[in-house]
């Protein structure tokens, strides 16, 4: 541990420096199932449409870049990890940064979806969904005491509270209200978990996340100590696109014998077991997303009978698989021997490459039958603005539409405004029709927040 991913076919050097040596590449080799199980179809990713609409049709009504989802790869998986946790008291609490369309949370509703939020703007969001207070967990580890406040009037349903000072101010606001909060203890579970980018792991020992595994018992006699907070249950995350059980199952084991030691000694009957969100989808055909029918059985083995009521926060699962970037080329040029791809989508789009060194599918909608090895990069003046490198990829000219595959989660969200691009537009197809959910931003919105100071007399 860390673990390194095995080199799979034709992704290039994602995961490697940017600027150091590059892997001579472009051979593709055979496509080899990570887990060598048979590869199931991967849901909502398709080359040049979604259900019934085309993506030719929607960048030539809305330009490109432009983010499309399908309800139906959504409605899939929200159904197949649903169906896997039949038998279990459990409630998938959606995770709001992964998408937060109000769109999306909306339809999610429709679906049976709680959320998991992370600041006063999803839980804006969750209410502008219209989502009740009682399906909402709050969790995040920097909570303020306005966004507190907010979810406190909102009755939420869970407070996961990371730390001990985080009990006392939640406590002095629920007081200053006249409220009770209902409180979980994110703990730190302290496993190794194994994920594309240690930037996505969050339950090893020394990470900001939770209470440090060793001192979880006291934190709670803390809370159940203090008059306006009520302890109600226990909470983890391990991290993110993860496919093995082991952390899920050493970290819940951990969780359970907590319970039982917090319950004994502070005589508070725990409620909730929040065991997170984090389950993989498959970027490429030969990655291994995970298996929920087993992942349900194995979390069932476990708290089986245990009284407690299962939360999960799926985020990308749900989502991710369920979106495309769509962008045009703009330009093919060469410099040192090699070939680049120049989109009108980059980085301030999609952030995921350059951030995480995060592998993305990159398809012609209309494919050449020509391929070439290039590296696919964004108009931004950053070198690392790239959405693959060394990539063997359809030969794409000038005004050619590529989708970048299994956007739905992590890609929206993490747009920005930087080199004053106005962010893109988000459009949700649903059988043969489609709606824009976030207009494109303009010029205007670049700017509107902004105020000339007084002592100008002119801007
Ligand atoms: C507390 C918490 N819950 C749930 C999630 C959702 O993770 P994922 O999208 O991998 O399911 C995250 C992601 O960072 C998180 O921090």
């Amino acid at each position: 541990m860390p673990q390194v991913r095995p080199a799979v076919d034709d992704r290039g050097p994602v995961g490697k420096s940017i600027l150091g040596g590059r892997a001579a590449s472009g051979e593709r080799k055979t496509r080899v199932s990570a887990s060598g199980a048979p590869e199931r179809k991967v849901e909502g990713r398709e080359n040049s449409h979604f259900e019934g609409v085309a993506f030719e049709f929607i960048a030539g009504e809305l330009g490109t870049p432009c983010y499309v989802y399908s309800s139906a790869a959504i409605r899939e998986q929200y159904a197949h990890l649903a169906g896997a946790l039949v038998g279990i008291d459990a409630r998938l609490h959606y995770s709001v940064k992964a998408n937060s369309s109000v769109a999306i949370l909306a339809f999610l509703r429709e679906l049976g979806a709680g959320l998991d939020i992370v600041s006063g703007g999803e839980l804006y969001r969750a209410l502008q969904a219209g989502y009740n207070g009682n399906a909402i967990v709050f969790s995040g580890v920097g909570k303020t005491q306005r966004e507190m406040e907010e979810a406190l009037r909102a009755d939420v349903l869970l407070f996961n509270v990371e730390s001990e000072q985080e009990l006392h101010v939640l406590d002095g606001v629920a007081a200053r209200l006249g409220r009770k909060a209902p409180v979980a203890l994110r703990v730190n579970p302290e496993v190794l978990v194994d994920t594309p980018h240690p930037y996505t792991r969050t339950g090893e020992k020394g990470m900001k996340f939770g209470i440090p595994f060793d001192e979880a018992l006291s934190v709670a006699k803390v809370a159940a100590s203090l008059p306006h907070l009520e302890l109600l249950g226990l909470d983890m995350h391990v991290g993110s696109q993860i496919s093995q059980f082991a952390p899920y199952e050493v970290g819940l084991q951990r969780l359970l014998h907590l319970r039982g030691e917090i319950e004994r000694e502070t005589g508070v009957t725990l409620r909730y077991l929040d065991i997170g969100g984090g389950l993989a989808v498959a970027y490429d055909a030969a990655e291994r997303a995970v298996d929920v029918s087993q992942f349900g059985k194995v979390i069932g083995a476990l708290v089986g009978g245990s009284g407690l009521k299962i939360i999960l926060e799926p985020g990308r699962f749900l989502v991710g698989n369920a979106g495309v970037l769509l962008t045009r080329v703009l330009y093919r040029k060469r410099s040192g021997g090699k070939e680049f791809i120049i989109t009108d989508a980059g980085m301030t789009d999609l952030l995921r490459p350059s951030h995480y060194n995060a592998f993305h599918r990159i398809e012609a909608v209309r494919p050449s039958g020509r391929t070439t090895v290039a590296d696919v990069v964004g108009p931004i003046c950053e070198s690392g603005d790239f959405l693959a490198l060394d990539r063997q990829i359809d030969d794409a000219q000038p005004g050619d539409l590529l989708a970048v595959q299994s956007t739905g989660a992590y890609g929206f969200v993490m747009s920005s405004n930087y080199n004053s691009r106005p962010r893109p537009a988000e459009v949700l197809v649903d059988g043969d029709r489609f709606a824009v959910i976030t207009a494109r931003e303009s010029y205007a919105d670049l700017v509107r927040n902004e105020v000339p100071p007084s002592w100008r007399t002119s801007s």
